[in-house]
Parts: structure tokens; sequence; C-alpha cells
């Protein structure tokens, strides 16, 4: 089936755009009415991401009201570790947890060797039916966790009150764990992100949302080369396949991030669009980055905001590669309007630039 909106794809490949692509993170979410009905009829958030039906329903939630560039599988990072066997579950109010974590050597050698078929086929028939369901419309983002952050909830069994300092404890004590525990789960994601490829997600995003907690030198250690394998992996499997890497907090190794050899990096709003394009956009495409507090602002504000975004980042030629994103996932109280007045703002200024 033809794509009938290639916007999103041709601006991470920075070929021209007559505006610029925009999707946000977690756009199916809890702002969105229809989505909480949904998830009522589900029971909870796991049985959601783990029935096809209802996950493609709540994907496409946000295109049919809004009109986005690309559509992002619904499902969630922690369904590794649940498929490694750490019993996911949510406390309301409070975020994951596991039943079990990872507390030694054996826990590491405990897990189980899976066959990402049969243990996350749930994912790739969720991936197969949006696809099936968008008819061409717009492009499907697959996604995974970086090894790091999900080692960050795998060893701390899902907390992160307090920043995973039990986890960075580990850094610097027993680092040849960390990296026996690290080079397990990059085997899985690879597998897990082919698997989503082959069931037809068109670009893949590396959710790295605990990176910006490492110092300069443990992100070259612990994060980077690992992200650095899932995208070698993925590109001897699926050469043509796009790749978005998003360090949260990782403003300051963007040039490292870029070496991964990915096609965009994600960037948080502690960086401006200019200066990220400065450093990395003769690489990779950029997306990002607003603050999704601007959302509970006023229209005024938003247009205001993604206006001085969208010239920050410049013209839109060859070469350029902007999507427009959050710099992370939109918050909960946001009000269904402003977003539409953000979808809006972003066609009107970025139309000015191309
Ligand atoms: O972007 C999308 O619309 C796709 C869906 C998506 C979800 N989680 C749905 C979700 C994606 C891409 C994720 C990734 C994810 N999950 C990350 C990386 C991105 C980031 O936010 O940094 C992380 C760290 C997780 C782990 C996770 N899942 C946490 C910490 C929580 C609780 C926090 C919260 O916002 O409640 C979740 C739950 C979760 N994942 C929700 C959604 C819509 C809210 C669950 C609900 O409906 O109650």
């Amino acid at each position: 089936m033809t794509l009938q909106n290639d916007l999103f794809l041709r601006a991470l490949a920075r070929k021209p755009v007559d505006r610029t692509p925009v999707w946000l993170m977690r756009q199916a979410g809890r702002y969105l009415p229809e989505y909480n009905a949904t998830r009522k009829k589900a029971g909870n958030f796991l049985t959601l991401c783990k029935t096809p039906e209802l996950a493609c329903e709540v994907t496409l939630q946000p295109i049919d009201r809004y009109g986005f560039d690309a559509a992002i599988l619904f499902s969630d990072i922690l369904t590794v570790p649940d498929a490694l066997g750490l019993g996911l579950h949510f406390v309301e109010g409070e975020g994951p947890r596991f039943h079990r974590r990872i507390t030694s050597e054996a826990d590491i050698a405990g897990l189980p060797q899976i066959d990402i078929g049969p243990a996350l086929g749930y994912v790739g028939d969720a991936v197969a039916l949006i696809r099936q369901e968008l008819q061409g419309r717009v492009p499907l983002i697959g996604f995974t966790g970086s090894p790091w952050t999900l080692a960050c909830y795998m060893i701390s069994g899902g907390s992160s009150g307090d920043d995973f300092l039990s986890v960075r404890k580990w850094l610097y004590s027993r680092p040849d764990l960390v990296h026996q525990l690290l080079g397990r789960i990059t085997e899985v994601v690879i597998g897990y992100c082919r698997m989503q490829a082959d069931r037809g997600a068109q670009a893949m995003m590396v959710f790295d949302s605990w990176g910006g907690l490492l110092a300069d030198a443990a992100f070259e250690k612990f994060s980077q080369p690992y992200i650095r394998r899932i995208i070698d992996g993925l590109t001897q499997s699926h050469p043509a396949l796009p790749t978005i890497v998003f360090v949260k907090g990782g403003s300051g190794w963007l040039e490292k991030t870029a070496a991964t050899g990915c096609s965009a990096i994600g960037v948080d709003w502690s960086i401006s669009l200019d200066q990220a394009r400065a450093r990395v956009g003769s690489r990779c495409a950029v997306q990002g980055n607003l603050d999704p507090a601007v959302l509970l602002g006023t229209p005024a504000h938003i247009r205001a905001e993604v206006g001085q975004a969208i010239r920050s980042f410049g013209t839109l030629g060859e070469g350029a590669g902007h999507v427009f994103n959050l710099g992370h996932g939109i918050s909960q109280f946001t009000p269904v309007e402003n977003v539409q007045c953000l979808v809006e703002a972003v066609a009107e200024f970025s139309g000015q630039q191309a």
C-alpha cells in the first residue's frame, strides 16, 4: 500500500519538505478522553497493551483526532523485562513494578532464553493490525527501551524514586555484572526490534529515558555502545529502516548519540534546536523539543513557543531534517484543544520556512 503522507520519513531522511511533520511522545495517553474510555474497557493498562485490537484502537485515536504525521505503536518499553519473566504490573498512581528484580549474577544467569515470536507475539500482532487499519495514511513507528534504561527498571524492580541510585551503585561496584545484564538485554532487544520491523514498523525509536542519569564517561561505557549494537543489528537486517535515538537529559553528548549511526536524534528542551542542528545536523535529523509544560499554557503562548522552535531550527531545504515533537511525553493534564493549537501552529510556521 502506498503511503499517503511521507513527510515524517522524508524529514528523517533529511529530504526537503513543504512543512515540518509532527507527532508527540505519548500521543495516545491519558489526556485523551477516548483513550481513558478504551483503557476502562480493557480493565488496566497492561491488558490494553496485550490485546492487539485495543492497542490498535488507541494508537489510531490521536491520528483520527489531530492528523499527526506518524503513528506510534501503543505498548510499553517494559514488555521486554516482562517477557524475561520479571512479572510486570502497574500500581495505580505509582507507575511500574516487577514481582522479581535482578539482584545478583545468578539472577542474570537465570534469565530465560526466550523466543521473541511466542513471548512478544502480541506486540507483533498489534503492529500488523495497526498497519492494516492505518491503510497507508501515515507511517508507523515501533520502539524499544535502551538496554541501560531497561536495566534500571530490572535492577530497581520498577521505582525510579531515588533516580535509580541503587542501580548506579552497581556501576562503581560491579560494572562486570551491569555489562553482563546489558549484553543479555541487547540480544533480546535486537530480536524484538527486528520482529516489529518484520511485522510492519516503518521506523524504530530507542528510548534512553534514563541515559541522562549517567556521568559523561559512564554514558560512553554503559549506554551508547549497546544502543549502537542495536542500530548495527537493525541496519544489517533492515538497511532501509530509519532509526531515532532519544536520550533524555543527553544534550551534553549529542555527538556520541549521533555516532550510534541513527537516522535522527531526539532532543529534550535543555538545548535549542539551532544548537542541536549545528552540532549533529550534517549527520542526522533532529526530533523535538518543546517542553511538555508549554501545552499547559495559553494558546497564545503555545503559538509563540512553536514559532520560536521552528525559526530556531531554520530552513527546511535539502539536508534539513526536523521532526516536531515534545522533549518528553505529553502530560496527562494537557487540555485536548491545546494539542490542536500546536498542530496548527506547526503547519503554519513551518510552511513559512520551506
Ligand atoms: O507514545 C505513545 O503514545 C506510545 C506509547 C508508549 C507508552 N509508554 C504508553 C504508556 C511509549 C512509547 C512508552 C514508553 C515508555 N514506557 C518509556 C520511555 C518514554 C519515557 O516516557 O521516557 C518509559 C520510561 C516507560 C515506562 C513507563 N510506562 C512508566 C514509567 C509508566 C508510568 C508513568 C506514567 O506516565 O504513568 C508507564 C505507563 C504508561 N505507558 C502509560 C502510557 C500511556 C500510562 C498508563 C496508564 O494508562 O495508566
